[in-house]
């Protein structure tokens, strides 16, 4: 079978995930490539892709509006195909998967499945708030280890306790496998409804559906800080829909219209000089999954 999985990764914690998942599928014997959407901006021709899958944090308790336009210019399919959905979140997915699954089934796509992992949280207004938290930290880790049930609440006060465990991973490789078997056995006719893909916090599916990317834009106001900006452009190479340009290498970047609020340019600016809502470029940033992440996630030899 060959696998394609669509990737959208603002600061690393899905492209764990899914790297992981593809090794699943791969040591399975088949192939499975991932195509990051940022790098590689133009849909691909999916007439030989067997199995699409689809992965993006949930950003506004949906998929990220850069994921949603990536999906909208895919092409469509004459003959049903199936496609699977992973995703990591801070704390709750809301409308995510119910959205993507709709909107795939506009171009044939029948949803075979959806899986989310906890992974720390990433919104820089969030970690500035809680930045003192961290002096308690302890306290956190206790609580999530006594009332694990109690981890996607307690992770608002404590966002490092929204990490992944080993038991997390491995309902990832069971999900995996069993996407196999599904689109092996593949019946448009009984794949579960979009209600099923995943039971959303009460209010988190409305407000998902609610948020426009305006209201995105307008609650994350990226500006440019020129005094610190040393012109790097890793802004312009990070941003997923193009918004920010540079008139030539080494220029200064210039953050043009139609920002979706992913605050990808914040995270990855080395220098600071990129302010935004409610943030600390200081203390607001997520620096990314941890060593001990990255060796749980460690891909499976294939
Ligand atoms: C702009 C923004 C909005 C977010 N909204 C949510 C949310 O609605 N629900 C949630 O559980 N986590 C939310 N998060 C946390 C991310 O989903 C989580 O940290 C995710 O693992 C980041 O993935 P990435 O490192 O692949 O970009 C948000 C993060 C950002 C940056
Ligand atoms: S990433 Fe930061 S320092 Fe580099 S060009 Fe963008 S704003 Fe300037
Ligand atoms: S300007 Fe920054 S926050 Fe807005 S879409 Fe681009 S990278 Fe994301």
């Amino acid at each position: 079978m060959k696998c394609l999985i669509l990737l959208h990764s603002a600061t690393g914690n899905t492209r764990l995930m899914t790297r992981y998942a593809a090794s699943c599928i791969a040591s399975a014997g088949h192939e499975c490539k991932i195509r990051d959407i940022v790098s590689h901006p133009k849909p691909p021709a999916l007439g030989s892709v067997d199995l699409l899958g689809v992965s993006c944090p949930t950003m506004y308790f949906r998929p990220t509006f850069a994921m949603e336009r990536y999906v909208a210019r895919l092409p469509s399919t004459a003959k049903p195909k199936p496609v699977f959905l992973l995703g990591t979140a801070g704390g709750e997915p809301g409308a995510h998967f119910a959205l993507l699954a709709e909107q795939l089934a506009h171009k044939g796509y029948v949803t075979l499945g959806a899986h989310w992992l906890m992974f720390p949280e990433s919104w820089p207004p969030h970690l500035t708030l809680v930045k003192d938290m961290g002096k308690t930290a302890q306290y956190g880790e206790m609580f999530s280890r006594r009332y694990p049930a109690l981890r996607p609440w307690l992770a608002v006060f404590w966002p490092e306790i929204g990490v992944s465990s080993e038991a997390d991973r491995d309902n990832l490789r069971r999900f995996s496998e069993e996407v196999l078997v599904r689109a092996s056995t593949f019946e448009p006719d009984v794949a579960p409804s979009f209600n099923d893909l995943h039971k959303p916090m009460p209010g988190t599916n409305m407000a998902g559906r609610m948020v426009t990317v305006e209201m995105a834009a307008q609650y994350t106001a990226v500006k440019l800080v020129p005094d610190r900006c040393t012109k790097c452009g890793i802004c312009v190479k990070v941003c997923p829909v193009g918004c920010i340009n540079q008139e030539k290498k080494g220029a200064l970047p210039a953050f043009g219209r139609g920002c979706t609020g992913c605050w990808a340019c914040f995270q990855h600016c080395p220098d600071q000089a990129i302010s935004g809502w409610k943030s600390d470029p200081a203390v607001g940033k997520y620096p990314g999954p941890t060593k001990e992440l990255k060796e749980l996630f460690e891909p499976l030899p294939s």
